[in-house]
C-alpha cells in the first residue's frame, strides 16, 4: 500500500516535470529578466543581474552578441553604448567601467558597471544580436539610481515611552564592495537592539540595519547617524535623524504660590514642555481666564483685589495627554469696617450679646472695648461675640469693636441702652443754706424718672413736672432736683424724695447732716433783712405798671392755710441750654420781683404771708440763665 502510493507520487512528479519542460520550450520568446530598479552607491559598482530568452526558431549559427544601451532602446536614436560585446566600443562615460559578467551563450546578460557617478543614473536596455534578422532590443529595462547616502525609515510619529524601530538601508549590489551599516550616537538609548538583514527584491539587494529602542523625553533632539562603511575605502556615506519625540505635557511650570496686597499688579507665568505644542489654559477655581496654543501663557492682573484670591491652575493638553500645575494667590487687605449688632435697648438684669464681624486677610485681632477698657479680644478670627449677662446701669454706653491686622486697623461702635429703675444717689440730702434749707435729690434712672419731694409733716408734695418752676439738672442718666425751703431752719424737717419710672420706684428720706449753722442763720437773717430793705427801696422807685404773675399760676406746691410760709421751686434746666444760653451772670434784679411781691400781697393777703422772688425764672424769661451756684433767691416774709 505504502509502496503503491509512493509509486503513484513518483509518476505524478515525472509527468509534472515533463509538462513544465514542454511549456518552457513552447513558450520561449523574446524576453529579458532584470530588476526594474536597482540602486548603488556613488563610487562603487553595480551588478545588474540579467537573463533573457529568445524563440527557438532564432538560429544561433551566427553566434550571439549583446549591447547595453543607456536611456533608450532604439539604436536609431544613437543612445550611449554602455557595453558592446562585438566591438568593445562604448560611450566615454563607460570607458573601462563596464564588464559583462554573464555568458551570452547561456542567455546571461549580467552587467557590471564600476566607479559609478550620477551620470550613470538612468535606464539600461539590453539588445541581443544573433545575426539578422534575430536582432532584438528587449522592452524590459533596469533603472539605476546612484545614491550618496543611506536612507532612514522612521515611524510617522515618535511617541515617548513607546518602542519603535528605525531602519537604515543601503543598496548592496556590488559583490566585491560589501557595505557595512553603522549607527552612531545611540549610546544610552533605552532598550536598544540592533539587527541587520540583507534582502533581495526582484534581483536587487538591500542591506538594512534596524535599530529598536524606547524613546524617552531625554532623547528629544538627539541626532542619530547611520553610516555606510566600505572596508578599505575612505569614502563614507551617512544620513542623520533628529529625534522629535512626541509626548504629553511633561513639565508645567508656574510661579510659586504668593502673597500680594490689594492694588498691586501680578503676572502669573506658565510654561509648558510638551510635544507637539499644547493648548494651555489659566483657570481660577475652574473658571477659564485665558487660553492659547503655545509654549507658555501669562496672566496679568493689573489691580489686585480680594476677589483675585484663589487657586490658579495652569492646564496643558496635547493629544498625548495633559498635565496641570497650581499656585495659590493670597491677597492681603486691611480689615473692612466691622459689622456690629444693631443698637440694643435692654432692661437691667437681662443679657445682651454683641457680635462684631469683619473681613480681612490675614484674619484680624478683634477687640470689644468700652472706653479704654478692653472687654474681650480674639486673635486671628473675623468674628467676636461679647456677652454681658445680667446687665447693670454701668453697662450702658458705647461699645467699640476694633479690628486690626498688619495692613490696617478700623473700628466701629454701637450703643447699648440700659433701662433701669431709679437709684437715689448718696449725695441726696438736705443742707442748711444762708436763707433756708436746700434739699438735693440726685436720681439715676433710664428712662428719666418723675421726681417728687414730699414733706409729709407739712402735707406738701412738690413734683418736677412743672417746667415753669422746676429746678432740675440732668447729666447723663442722673437728674438732680433741688428744692429750696426759704426761711426754714428746722432740722427736724422730714423731706422725702421719690423717684419713679416704669421699671420701679424709690423713696428716700433726705438726711440732714447736722443742723443749720449759726452762720447760716445769721447770714440768712441779715441777708433777708438787707434784701427786704433793698426791695422796699426799689419799690419806691419803680412804678406799679408791671405785669403780674401769681404764685398760684406758677408754683406747683400744695399748701394749706395752717402751713407756715414755705415755697419750693423745682426748675428743670437742660444741659445744652445752659451751655448755649448763659451769656452773663444772672445776679441782676428786676423790678418784676417787686411787683410780684405787691401782687402777692394784694391778691393773697389773707392766705399768704410771704413773697417769692424767683430770679432764675425771671432771668430765663429774659433770655439768660444762671447755673446752680450762681442762682440767688430772695425771700420776703410778711407776717
Ligand atoms: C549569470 O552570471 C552571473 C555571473 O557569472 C552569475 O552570478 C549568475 O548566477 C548567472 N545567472 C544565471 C541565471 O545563471
Ligand atoms: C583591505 O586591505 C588590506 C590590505 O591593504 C587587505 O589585506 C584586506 O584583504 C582588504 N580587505 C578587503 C575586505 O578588501
Ligand atoms: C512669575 O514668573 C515669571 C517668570 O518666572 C516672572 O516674570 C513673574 O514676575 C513671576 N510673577 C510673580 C508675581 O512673581
Ligand atoms: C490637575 O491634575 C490633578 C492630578 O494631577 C487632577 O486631579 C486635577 O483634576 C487636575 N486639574 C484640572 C483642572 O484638570
Ligand atoms: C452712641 O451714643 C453716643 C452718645 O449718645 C453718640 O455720640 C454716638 O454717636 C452713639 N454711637 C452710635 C454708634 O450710635
Ligand atoms: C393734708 O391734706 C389733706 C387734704 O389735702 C388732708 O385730708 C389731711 O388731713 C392733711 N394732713 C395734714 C397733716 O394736715
Ligand atoms: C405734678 O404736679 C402737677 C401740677 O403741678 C400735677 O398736674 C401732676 O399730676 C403732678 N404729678 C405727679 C406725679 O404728682
Amino acid at each position: 500500500m505504502q509502496f503503491l502510493k509512493e509509486e503513484i507520487m513518483k509518476h505524478f512528479r515525472d509527468i509534472l516535470l515533463i509538462f513544465l519542460l514542454l511549456e518552457g520550450v513552447l513558450c520561449k520568446t523574446w524576453k529579458a529578466e532584470m530588476p526594474q530598479t536597482i540602486s548603488a552607491l556613488k563610487g562603487s559598482c553595480v551588478v545588474i543581474p540579467c537573463s533573457f530568452t529568445y524563440p527557438p526558431e532564432a538560429s544561433l549559427s551566427a553566434g550571439i552578441h549583446g549591447i547595453w544601451y543607456f536611456n533608450s532602446p532604439y539604436p536609431n536614436n544613437y543612445p550611449p553604448v554602455v557595453f558592446k560585446s562585438k566591438t568593445g566600443i562604448v560611450h566615454r562615460n563607460y570607458l573601462g567601467r563596464t564588464h559583462l559578467l554573464g555568458e551570452l551563450a547561456q542567455r546571461n546578460c549580467t552587467l557590471q558597471i564600476s566607479d559609478l557617478n550620477e551620470d550613470h543614473q538612468g535606464k539600461y536596455y539590453f539588445r541581443v544580436d544573433m545575426g539578422k534578422p534575430n536582432i532584438y532590443t528587449f522592452a524590459e529595462y533596469s533603472e539605476l539610481f546612484v545614491l550618496e547616502k543611506p536612507s532612514i525609515d522612521k515611524p510617522e510619529e515618535i511617541i515617548s515611552e513607546r518602542e519603535m524601530n528605525i531602519t537604515c538601508s543601503t543598496p548592496n549590489n556590488c559583490p566585491h564592495l560589501k557595505p557595512l551599516l553603522i549607527w552612531n550616537n545611540i549610546e544610552g538609548l533605552e532598550g536598544q537592539t540592533l539587527s541587520s538583514y540583507t534582502v533581495q527584491e526582484n534581483g536587487a539587494w538591500t542591506t538594512l540595519s534596524v535599530l529598536s529602542f524606547i524613546p524617552t523625553q531625554k532623547d528629544q533632539g538627539r541626532q542619530l547617524k547611520c553610516s555606510i562603511l566600505h572596508p578599505n575605502q575612505t569614502q563614507n556615506f551617512e544620513e542623520y535623524l533628529t529625534l522629535n519625540i512626541n509626548y504629553a505635557p511633561r513639565k508645567v511650570e508656574v510661579n510659586h504660590s504668593m502673597e500680594t496686597t490689594e492694588g498691586s499688579k501680578v503676572v502669573l507665568h506658565c510654561s509648558v514642555d510638551s510635544s507637539p505644542l499644547s493648548d494651555i489654559q489659566w483657570l481660577l477655581n475652574d473658571e477659564v481666564l485665558a487660553h492659547t496654543h503655545a509654549e507658555m501663557l501669562t496672566w496679568e492682573i493689573e489691580n489686585v483685589d480680594f476677589t483675585h484670591e484663589g487657586l490658579y491652575t495652569c492646564l496643558a493638553q496635547n493629544k498625548h495627554g495633559e498635565k496641570n500645575s497650581t499656585l495659590y494667590l493670597s491677597v492681603k487687605y486691611p480689615p473692612r469696617l466691622p459689622e456690629l449688632s444693631s443698637p440694643t435697648v435692654v432692661k437691667e438684669g437681662e443679657d445682651v450679646t454683641l457680635v462684631c464681624s469683619t473681613e480681612s486677610n490675614p484674619e484680624s485681632v478683634l477687640s470689644w472695648m468700652k472706653g479704654d477698657k478692653v472687654l474681650s479680644t480674639i486673635n486671628y478670627e473675623n468674628e467676636l461675640t461679647l456677652s454681658i449677662n445680667n446687665v447693670s446701669p454701668e453697662d450702658d454706653g458705647e461699645y467699640l469693636c476694633l479690628a486690626e491686622n498688619p495692613y490696617g486697623r478700623i473700628k466701629n461702635s454701637v450703643n447699648i441702652t440700659i433701662l433701669f429703675a431709679p437709684v437715689i444717689l448718696p449725695e441726696s440730702k438736705c443742707t442748711a443754706v444762708r436763707d433756708g434749707v436746700q434739699c438735693v435729690c440726685a436720681v439715676k434712672s433710664n428712662p428719666e424718672p418723675s421726681l417728687l419731694f414730699q414733706i409729709p409733716g407739712r402735707n406738701i408734695t412738690i413734683n418736677d413736672t412743672d417746667y415753669e418752676l422746676a429746678h432740675s439738672h440732668k447729666s447723663g442718666y442722673t437728674v438732680r432736683s433741688i428744692l429750696e425751703l426759704k426761711g426754714e431752719t428746722a432740722t427736724d424737717l422730714n423731706v422725702y424724695c421719690s423717684a419713679a419710672n416704669e421699671y420701679g420706684d424709690k423713696r428716700h428720706k433726705l438726711d440732714f447732716p447736722g443742723g443749720p449753722t449759726v452762720w447760716a442763720i445769721i447770714v440768712g437773717t441779715i441777708g433777708g433783712v438787707s434784701v427786704f430793705i433793698f426791695i422796699i427801696a426799689v419799690i419806691c422807685i419803680v412804678s406799679q405798671s408791671h405785669q403780674k404773675k401769681t404764685l398760684n399760676e406758677s408754683s406747683s406746691f400744695v399748701q394749706t392755710e395752717s402751713t407756715p410760709a414755705i415755697y419750693g421751686l423745682v426748675q428743670k434746666v437742660q444741659e445744652n441750654l445752659e451751655k448755649t444760653e448763659v451769656e452773663s451772670s444772672g445776679h441782676e434784679m428786676d423790678a418784676d420781683m417787686l411787683l410780684n411781691e405787691n401782687d402777692q400781697k394784694e391778691k393773697n393777703e389773707h392766705d399768704l404771708e410771704y413773697a417769692n422772688i424767683d430770679f432764675v425764672k425771671l432771668a430765663a424769661k429774659k433770655g439768660y440763665l444762671s447755673s446752680e451756684e450762681e442762682t440767688e433767691y430772695a425771700e420776703i416774709r410778711v407776717k
